[in-house]
């Protein structure tokens, strides 16, 4: 996706709805740096953060400069230049089975001063971002969400879930295999352009991660405000292997009262090979002078148990639905991925929102290839296809396999984080021929399970 993100207009519909209420809804000029100053302020507050330093406010704006920022103006507030409601949008790769990425478009900063809450502004901002993410040619709009009960309703639906965990260093003894390169303890600032890399190839392996991450190194590489506590305590170790190559890093701190054996906490343990996450692995879990290790937002799906002695010295905990994902585009999304099965699969879909409803099938070769093709009158959605007015041709001949399903269920089962048979057990899906669910699950499956290491 190549454009100006200034370019696209802004959605009618979403100008409406707030203009309804005697509020303006504003595209922000990426060069009025006022303007984008108050915006963030509002994030903030939306956010119930405290206001933000100068230089974390300066790094902000930095990151903005290649969003699509929005905001609700009030003009009968005391202060008419900071929104009332905050949402940025930007296009972004989203890793899928098989290593391909698709064309995504991140949303985030949905805010709502709680002065504006509850009169569907939020609404109009969720439906102005699918129509921007549609205008940018995005295949599917994405969110990493504070409340699981909010963007249901839009078609999201939890595709990559993540988790705390802990290990208990005491009952640490490591069984894994000793990995053939070697650590270096080295200063943050010196690994930024290796740590770029090294995430693009990490990014690359894994389902449910994201390509363009704003910022976001500098953020965790303690970078951006060097002088903070945080900042001072963060700790990098990078993994090159036996050619002298980078191929993974963890950042990490350890906290600790005086005297008193430490915990270690790290944000990031990103690898490019199996060998560096081992290794970074093994670096982290045989600390010495610390209880335990905690890492946030990791794999449900981590090798770590098999690499321990005791896997009970593992507690896994706050398990979320973090990667939210709404399909927009079904044919792209759907054509980009590979799949664990060959077959051909009819999907009726269903979308209230009317970006992905349809009827496709997808055909599966034997290189896990996938190509999904409308077989409905595109025009006319299935429901009009299969009343009696509007026949299609296509539906009298229909495969023997199939599932029927909504728009959410699609996101769920997209990057094969859940079974299409879960759903239908859950009463979210149904076959249309016998044996079509299981068909689904081996088709649906992905080699990795599905996961996003930050927030966005
Ligand atoms: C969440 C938030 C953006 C909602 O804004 P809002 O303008 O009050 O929402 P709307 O009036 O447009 O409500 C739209 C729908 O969402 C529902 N909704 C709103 N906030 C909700 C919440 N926190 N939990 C569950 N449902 C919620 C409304 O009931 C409404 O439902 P309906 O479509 O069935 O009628 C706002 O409360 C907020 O800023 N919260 C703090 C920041 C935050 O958590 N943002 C989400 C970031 S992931």
């Amino acid at each position: 996706m190549s454009f100006d993100l200034q370019d696209i207009p802004l959605d009618s519909a979403a100008s409406a709805a707030i203009a309804d209420q005697g509020l303006e809804y504003r595209l922000l000029d990426p060069g009025n740096r006022g303007a984008l100053a108050a915006w963030v302020e509002a994030d903030m507050r939306g956010f119930h953060h405290s206001r933000p330093r100068k230089s974390d406010a300066a790094h902000q704006l930095r990151i903005l400069s290649d969003r699509r920022v929005l905001g609700v103006y009030d003009p009968k507030a005391a202060d008419t230049e900071t929104p009332v409601a905050t949402v940025s949008g930007w296009p972004t790769g989203l890793t899928v089975p098989g290593g391909r990425s698709v064309d995504a478009w991140a949303v985030s900063s949905v805010t709502v001063s709680a002065t504006h809450r509850r009169r569907g502004i939020a609404r109009a901002l969720m439906e102005g971002a699918l129509a921007d993410a549609r205008a940018a040619g995005a295949a599917l709009a994405m969110l990493t969400v504070t409340e699981a009960t909010i963007y249901g309703r839009y078609g999201y639906a939890p595709a990559a879930q993540a988790a705390t965990i802990t290990v208990d260093r005491h009952r640490v003894r490591w069984i894994g295999p000793a990995s053939p390169g070697r650590l270096e303890l080295v200063e943050p600032a010196v690994l930024r352009d290796d740590a770029a890399a090294i995430v693009r190839r990490a990014v690359a392996r894994t389902p449910g991660e994201v390509d363009r991450w704003p910022g976001l190194l500098d953020r965790v590489l303690g970078l951006v405000e060097p002088d903070r506590d945080s900042a001072r305590a963060t700790r990098v170790v990078r993994y090159d292997d036996e050619q002298g190559q980078p191929q993974g890093f963890v950042t990490y701190r350890i906290a600790r009262e005086p005297d008193e054996p430490g915990i270690l906490e790290f944000e990031f343990l990103v690898a490019a090979t199996d060998d560096a996450e081992r290794e970074l692995w093994r670096f982290l879990v045989e600390q010495d002078f610390v209880t335990g290790v905690r890492g946030r937002l990791r794999s449900v799906d981590e090798p770590l148990a098999w690499l321990l002695e005791d896997p009970r010295a593992i507690t896994v905990s706050d398990v979320v639905d973090h990667l939210w994902v709404r399909v927009l585009d079904p044919v792209a999304a759907l054509s980009a991925r590979v799949y664990g099965a060959t077959g051909t699969l009819t999907l009726e879909i269903a979308d209230p929102g009317g970006h992905a409803d349809g009827t496709f099938e997808l055909e599966v070769a034997g290189n896990g290839r996938g190509e999904l093709r409308r077989v409905d009158d595109a025009t006319s959605g299935p429901r009009a296809a299969a009343s009696p007015a509007a026949p299609s041709t296509r539906r009298s001949r229909r495969p023997s396999q199939g599932i029927r399903l909504g728009v959410q269920e699609l996101g769920a089962i997209y990057l094969g984080g859940v079974r299409p048979s879960v759903l239908a057990r859950a009463g979210r899906m149904t076959e249309l021929a016998p044996g079509s669910l299981a068909l689904a699950d081996r088709m649906f499956a992905a080699e990795r399970t599905p996961h996003l290491s930050i927030w966005f």
